[in-house]
């Protein structure tokens, strides 16, 4: 008899046909996220879980799916996932690192361009009939050339931002790493004196009870008035009413987001009432080739773990000792 899978949302073909071949698959067809009353009945049945960023996996989902050998999630990041209760149950848990870093970074490096360069602001001036003129004044933002960039979480993205900024002659500063990881490229410099000298700060770390919030009112503060704040790594590591008033008030000159808290931001969220405020759907992975190789490597994952195997990248190794 073949495991059963259970897989989250509909994912690029290359990952699920490698599911076919060795497994009984269901996959929830909605184009929003699982209900969690599905997810808890789909998961009594399954043998491994594919899953996304959008599922909380926690004792609750643990404790209603006693057949759970493996999970799988399609993403780089797992904040998601309640891993030592994975761990405590000898579940190991798949991640897809690497094949999304520069996709990632090229949609941070785009959105940090159009909050400095007013593009979005510009693109609907022309929409809405407001170009009447050319203007000395016009839409005029702050320049990326020659600029600074701090990087808060020198790891596989912010190492890729760091590369793109040597093509823009920036001076690049690190934090949340060790000197060792920042010599290359970076200055590794303390927070404080990150957000100081930051022309742009790009947020590249993991969420975690230290990293919730990182970005409050006062460290917004310390910041350049002329300062870009640009976050594509999870959305609660900055404080969504602090940054409203930042932006609002001219503390930091802009923003550009493709994470937020909540996610998704509503309509009528305040953060959108701003014209300094770029934000974008958590899209940093989607090309469609990125999207796909995630969807092998998850699906590499998974089968890993239903066949008793390694995971190629699993993030709780601690399930194999
Ligand atoms: C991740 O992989 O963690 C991203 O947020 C989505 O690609």
């Amino acid at each position: 008899m073949q495991p059963r899978v259970f897989v989250t949302r509909q994912v690029p073909e290359a990952g699920l046909a490698l599911l076919h071949v060795e497994c009984e698959v269901t996959v929830w067809e909605g184009e929003t996220a699982v209900p969690r009353d599905v997810l808890l009945r789909q998961v009594a049945q399954a043998d491994g879980l594919y899953c996304l960023l959008t599922e909380r996996v926690d004792v609750e989902l643990l404790s209603a799916a006693p057949r759970l050998r493996v999970i799988s999630n399609m993403a780089v990041g797992y904040d998601n996932i309640d891993l030592p209760a994975c761990t405590a149950r000898g579940i190991p848990v798949g991640n897809t690192p690497g094949v999304l870093t520069e996709t990632t970074a090229d949609l941070t490096w785009a959105i940090m361009m159009a909050a400095a360069r007013r593009v979005v602001e510009g693109v609907d001036w022309v929409r809405r009939g407001r170009w009447g003129t050319w203007g000395p004044l016009l839409l005029t933002g702050v320049d990326v050339y020659g600029s600074t960039l701090g990087i808060i979480g020198y790891g596989r993205i912010g190492k890729a931002m760091a590369r793109r900024a040597r093509g823009f002659d920036m001076r690049v500063l690190c934090s949340h790493t060790s000197v060792a990881e920042a010599e290359s490229i970076g200055e590794c410099v303390d927070l404080d004196t990150l957000l100081a000298e930051s022309d742009f700060i790009s947020i590249h770390t993991a969420l975690n009870k230290d990293t919730y919030h990182l970005i409050n009112a006062e460290r917004l503060t310390k910041m350049k008035r002329t300062a870009v704040l640009v976050n594509s790594a999870r959305g609660p590591i900055v404080n969504p009413d602090a940054l409203y008033d930042a932006l609002r008030s001219g503390t930091i000159f802009a923003a550009a987001l493709d994470v937020t808290e909540p996610e998704p931001l509503p309509q009528d969220h305040p953060l959108l009432t701003l014209p300094n405020c770029v934000v974008v759907p958590h899209i940093g992975s989607a090309s469609i080739g990125t999207r796909a190789k995630m969807a092998v490597m998850a699906a590499q994952n998974l089968l890993a773990g239903l066949r008793g195997e390694r995971l190629p990248n699993c993030v709780n190794p601690q399930v194999y000792r």
